[in-house]
């Protein structure tokens, strides 16, 4: 049963969905299930993809990785989320930008801060 604000993936065309609408038992891409993503909160070694949350005058910037991943043609940054009680904002980024937004969000208004990677998929912050 899928529920508000998950994210699915098909493992076939790479199509990834967020649910608006809860309680759908399942969803389908390409003739198959679509996996479910799970967020990841810690890279071996160093890290590239855990969201880092910094304030600034406005709001929050939010950095990917400790140290900046990469946004090549194949391996980017696709999106950056930020996912308060109300809202769930999102900011889309291409290869050759930067892999960081700001939000013009208090950061004591986040539950959760999440972005996914188009090969190593979905994180977040703990
Ligand atoms: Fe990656």
């Amino acid at each position: 049963m899928t529920k508000l604000r998950e994210l699915y993936r098909c493992n076939i065309c790479g199509n990834v969905v967020e649910i608006t609408h809860e309680g759908a038992p399942a969803l389908v891409c390409c003739n198959q299930p679509m996996e479910k993503l799970k967020a990841k909160t810690e890279d071996a070694g160093e890290e590239k993809h855990v969201p880092v949350v910094e304030e600034v005058d406005d709001g929050i910037k939010v950095k990917v990785g400790t140290v900046k991943h990469p946004m090549e043609e194949k391996h980017y940054i696709k999106f950056i989320e930020v996912l308060t009680k109300e809202k769930v904002h999102r900011v889309e980024l291409k290869p050759g930008q930067v892999p960081e937004a700001n939000f013009c969000i208090p950061k004591s208004d986040l539950i959760e801060v999440r972005e996914f990677c188009t090969i190593h998929g979905l994180w977040k912050n703990k």
